[in-house]
C-alpha cells in the first residue's frame, strides 16, 4: 500500500475520528492520527502548508455547538459581516469596531488567523457613503481604508481590499458609486492599503470568476496582469466559489487558479459553498487548489447549513444539528491526500515608495482682491507627513490672510506650511488650503508648485 493510499484509508474514517475527537475536545491542527493523516480540516490543510477557514459571525459566538465546531475545524476566520463598511464606519469618520473585535479577538485568542472582508465594495455601504459621489466619495474611501487598516494593523493576514468590482455578464466594470469616481478607484484602494499596513496581503475578491471561459474571469485576470505589470501592489486573488446551478463547477477551475498564480499572486478560495453539498464537487474543488502551489487556502462561507446565507440550499459541511455531512468527509479526505505545498508565502516586500502630487488652484477675483482655493493631492505611494508647498505669486499679488496653512513671505516666492493637524496626507489623500490676497491687475495663478521638493502636476 502506498503512503498516499494508506493516508486516504485512514482519512476515510474521519467521521468516526471526528466524533471521538469531539469528545476529547481536540483543537484545530492537533488532531492527527498515528498515520499522520489529520482528523480536522485545519490540520489536514496544514500538512501542505495551506489553511482551511470559515466565515464566522459575531452573533453566533455564544452558540457552544457553533464555536466548538469552528474552534476545532478552522484555522482562518473571515468575519462574515463585521468588517464591512456599514459595520465599521456607520457614521462618517466615526468608526465602530466592537463587533469586528469580537470575531477578531475570538480568532486570535485561539491562534487562528483572520482574513479581512472587505474595505471597498459597492454593497453594504452605510447610507452616508451611498449618498456620496466624486471626490468626496474617493476621499471617504481612502479615509475608510486608512481608518480600518490602522486599527487592525499587524492582526489581519490578508485583506479583501476590493470586493466584486466587475459586472457579471459583460466582463466590464460593475456600475457603482465607486466606479463612477473613475476607473482608477481600485488601484487607489490597493495603493492606500499597502501604505496603511505593509505586512498585510492585499487581495482582490470576486464571485463568478472560477470558470476560465467566462468574460468576468478574464476581466479580473487582465486587471491583475495590469497591476502586476505596473507595480500596483496586489498579492492575491480571492475566488469566492459560490457553486450552484447558475454557477456550476467546471474542471477548468484549475486552469483559472494556475493562470492567476502565473501572474505572481497567491490564490485563495474564499467563500466556498456548494448548493446541495455534493461530496464529489467539494472534493474536486479542494483537489484543484491542492494541485496549484500558490493556492494557499480555502474558506467555506459558514459553519452549519443553518448558518449559511443560502440555508435552503444546505450548501455547507455540517448540517443544522452540527453533524459532519458526507461533503465534510470528502473534503477531509481530499486534504489528507494532498501533496506538500510551497509552505507559507513570504510576507510581501512593499516596493520603494514614490512621491507625487497634484495641485488644483481655483481663484475668484474682484477689482483689487482675490481668493485662492488650493487642493494638494498626494498621488505618490508613500504617505506625506509634514509638507511645504512652494510657489511664486505673480507680481502685484500679496497674501493678506490664509487658512489651513502658514504662508511666508506674503509676496513673491511663497511657502505654505502645514499647521500640524493637517500634516498627514496619505497616498490618494488630499488636503485643502487657501488664502486671500490683494492684486494690482494680474490675477493669474502661480506657474508651478513644488511639494517637499517634488514638482506637482497642476489641474
Ligand atoms: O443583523 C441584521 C438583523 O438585526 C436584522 O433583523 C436582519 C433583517 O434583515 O438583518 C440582519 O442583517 C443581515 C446580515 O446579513 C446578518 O445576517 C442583513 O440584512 C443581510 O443583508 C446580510 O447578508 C449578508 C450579505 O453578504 C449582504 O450582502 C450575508 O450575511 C453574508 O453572508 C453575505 O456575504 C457575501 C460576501 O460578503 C461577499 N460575497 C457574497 C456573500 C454572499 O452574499
Amino acid at each position: 500500500m502506498s503512503r498516499k493510499t494508506f493516508r486516504r484509508g485512514i482519512a476515510a474514517v474521519g467521521v468516526a475520528a471526528l466524533t471521538a475527537g469531539m469528545t476529547a475536545g481536540i483543537t484545530a491542527g492537533m488532531a492527527g492520527t498515528a498515520s499522520g493523516a489529520a482528523a480536522t480540516l485545519a490540520g489536514a490543510a496544514e500538512q501542505s502548508g495551506r489553511y482551511f477557514g470559515a466565515a464566522i459571525s459575531a452573533g453566533k459566538l455564544g452558540d457552544a455547538q457553533y464555536t466548538t465546531i469552528a474552534g476545532r475545524e478552522f484555522g482562518m476566520v473571515t468575519p462574515e459581516n463585521e468588517l464591512k463598511i456599514d459595520a465599521t464606519e456607520p457614521v462618517q469618520n466615526q468608526f465602530s469596531f466592537a463587533r469586528a473585535d469580537a470575531v477578531v479577538d475570538w480568532a486570535t485568542a485561539r491562534g487562528k488567523r483572520v482574513r479581512g472582508h472587505t474595505l471597498a465594495w459597492h454593497s453594504q455601504q452605510p447610507a452616508w457613503m451611498q449618498s456620496l459621489s466624486g471626490t468626496a466619495l474617493r476621499t471617504a474611501m481612502v479615509n475608510h481604508i486608512n481608518g480600518v487598516m490602522a486599527r487592525y494593523q499587524g492582526r489581519i493576514h490578508a485583506w479583501d481590499v476590493v470586493n466584486e468590482a466587475f459586472d457579471d455578464g459583460t466582463g466590464g466594470r460593475r456600475d457603482s458609486n465607486l466606479q463612477r469616481t473613475g476607473d482608477d478607484w481600485i488601484e487607489v484602494a490597493f495603493r492606500t492599503a499597502r501604505a496603511a499596513d505593509p505586512a498585510a496581503r492585499l487581495c482582490y475578491n470576486d464571485y463568478n470568476i472560477e470558470n476560465w471561459t467566462w468574460a468576468k474571469t478574464r476581466a479580473v485576470y487582465n486587471l491583475v496582469k495590469d497591476f502586476r505589470a505596473r507595480g500596483v501592489p496586489i498579492d492575491c486573488v480571492g475566488l469566492q466559489a459560490h457553486v450552484n446551478s447558475g454557477s456550476p463547477y467546471d474542471p477548468n477551475f484549475r486552469t483559472t487558479l494556475s493562470s492567476f498564480a502565473a501572474l505572481g499572486v497567491d490564490v485563495q478560495i474564499t467563500e466556498l459553498d456548494v448548493a446541495g453539498a455534493s461530496p464529489g464537487t467539494y472534493a474536486a474543488i479542494v483537489t484543484d487548489c491542492l494541485a496549484v502551489p500558490r493556492c494557499t487556502g480555502i474558506s467555506v462561507w459558514g459553519v452549519r447549513d443553518t448558518d449559511s446565507w443560502r440555508a435552503w440550499e444546505t450548501p455547507l459541511l455540517f448540517d443544522g444539528s452540527g453533524a459532519p455531512k458526507p461533503a465534510y468527509t470528502a473534503v477531509l479526505n481530499a486534504l489528507n491526500a494532498g501533496t506538500p505545498g510551497p509552505g507559507p508565502t513570504p510576507t510581501p516586500t512593499p516596493p520603494p515608495g514614490t512621491a507625487g502630487c497634484r495641485v488644483t488652484y481655483a481663484t475668484s477675483a474682484w477689482n483689487t482682491g482675490l481668493t485662492a482655493d488650493i487642493t494638494i493631492a498626494n498621488t505618490g505611494t508613500t504617505p506625506v507627513s509634514g509638507w511645504r508647498l512652494a510657489f511664486t505669486l505673480p507680481g502685484g499679488q500679496a497674501i493678506t490672510s490664509g487658512w489651513n496653512a502658514a504662508y511666508a513671505p506674503a509676496r513673491g516666492a511663497v511657502t505654505a506650511t502645514d499647521l500640524g493637524y493637517n500634516a498627514a496626507i496619505p497616498p490618494a489623500g488630499s488636503t485643502a488650503i487657501g488664502f486671500q490676497a490683494t492684486h494690482t491687475g494680474d490675477t493669474a495663478r502661480p506657474a508651478s508648485f513644488t511639494l517637499n521638493g517634488t514638482a506637482c502636476a497642476v489641474g
